[in-house]
């Protein structure tokens, strides 16, 4: 059998920097062989040097990959160098459309030792377990807008999101799947009292297939209060199913309660098999601390875990999350580098 071979594209700010610590326990994990690595340099620097964002020859490379890692791109939001997004739209999202990645995985579990900032009311209530299964080729994110007299105060801009019955349908099956492996309860999260074509819709499509699960429990929430039990209640959700922006802001917001946006891992899913998913942190490249050495390389560790399952490696990704799951128990309030954490998890893992 030949060997998988896994495309790296480091990225920007702190992106190469977890990314190194997410190899290093990978390694130590299945050892140095069991997979090719392919470093892509893409990125801020790329651009300014070349002008070039993703050429065609690197996409044919990541297509004939096995799976991709990617730590994080993006340059510093007031940076005049670069135009907001050129990198986000140029790489991540076209790699996500491009590669059919309709389920972004974002899975939250709250891990006593973390810094959450709930209050210990709120965590006593019991343990908070649940993923978030955002659609990823669709809704605000398509780039379907325009704008009209640019600059006057007549300006009119539009972004339209697009929701197909069949881009909906295959992620809320997918989020019923997940549903039955795990506390067989699902949450559709929408805005379907404003947003009454893309609502209804989801809505619908929810209902029907809810009739072939049974044995799965559904409820609705309105974004707006979706964000609330989150921070009251988080115990309430198993599986939330939702549309890409909205899921884009919740996960952000999941990963704040469950001990910081330096733990949150993400996978982008390709459910057909027909290309390479990829696996990254949910945080972006953090200007702010980037080249410092500080950033928490956990989320981009952890989506090794994803990517394991992924390739059929769950014993593999069961070392991972539980050298995880020990070293964020036994963190304490000492401050330690990026490396220090790699270094720390990886040596967890190889026993
Ligand atoms: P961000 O996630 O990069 O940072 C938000 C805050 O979280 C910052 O204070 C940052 O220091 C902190 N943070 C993030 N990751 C951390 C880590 N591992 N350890 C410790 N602290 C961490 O979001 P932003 O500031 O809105 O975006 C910065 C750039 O990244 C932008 O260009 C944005 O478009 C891009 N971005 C890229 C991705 C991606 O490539 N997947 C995701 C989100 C944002
Ligand atoms: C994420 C990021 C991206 C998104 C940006 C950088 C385009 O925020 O992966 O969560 O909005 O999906
Ligand atoms: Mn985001």
């Amino acid at each position: 059998t030949k060997t998988p071979t896994l495309a790296v594209i480091g990225g920007d700010g702190i992106g190469p920097e977890v990314t190194t610590e997410a190899l290093k326990v990978l390694k130590a994990t299945v050892g140095e062989d069991a997979f090719t690595f392919v470093e892509h340099d893409l990125g801020a620097e790329r651009w300014l040097r070349t002008g070039e964002v993703l050429p065609e020859a690197t996409i044919e490379e990541l297509k004939a990959s096995d799976a991709i890692i990617l730590g994080a791109v993006g340059a510093a939001p007031g940076s005049t160098e670069i135009p907001s997004g050129l990198l986000e739209r140029g790489l991540l999202l076209k790699l996500r459309f491009l590669f059919d990645h309709c389920v972004n995985l974002r899975p939250s579990k709250y891990y006593p030792g973390t810094a959450s900032p709930l209050s210990s009311a709120v965590l006593e209530q019991g343990p908070i377990d649940f993923v978030v299964v955002r659609e990823g080729t669709e809704g605000l994110y398509c780039g379907n807008g325009g704008a009209v007299r640019v600059g006057t105060e007549h300006e009119i801009a539009t972004e339209v999101s697009v929701n197909t019955a069949f881009g909906v349908e295959r992620v809320v099956r997918d989020a019923f799947e997940r549903a039955m492996a795990r506390r067989k309860k699902l949450t559709l999260v929408h805005k379907h009292n404003v947003l009454v074509n893309a609502g209804g819709l989801w809505k619908r499509i929810v209902e029907q297939v809810s009739t072939e699960y049974p044995e799965v429990t559904c409820d609705y929430l309105h974004v707006d209060a979706a964000t609330i039990m989150l921070v009251t209640d988080p115990q309430r959700f198993d599986v939330i199913v939702t549309d890409n922006l909205f899921g884009d802001i919740l996960t952000d917001e999941a990963g704040a309660i469950t001990g910081g946006i330096g733990l949150a891992a993400s996978a982008n899913i390709n459910t057909t098999g027909d290309f390479p998913s990829m696996f990254e942190p949910v945080h972006g490249s953090a200007p702010d601390i980037a080249g410092q050495g500080i950033a928490d390389p956990t989320a981009a560790i952890s989506s090794m875990v994803l990517l394991l399952d992924h390739l059929g490696r769950p014993e593999d990704a069961r070392r991972i999350e539980a050298a995880v799951e020990a070293d964020i128990a036994a963190r304490g309030d000492a401050k330690r580098s990026t490396s220090e954490v790699g270094d720390a998890i990886a040596a967890a893992v190889r026993g």
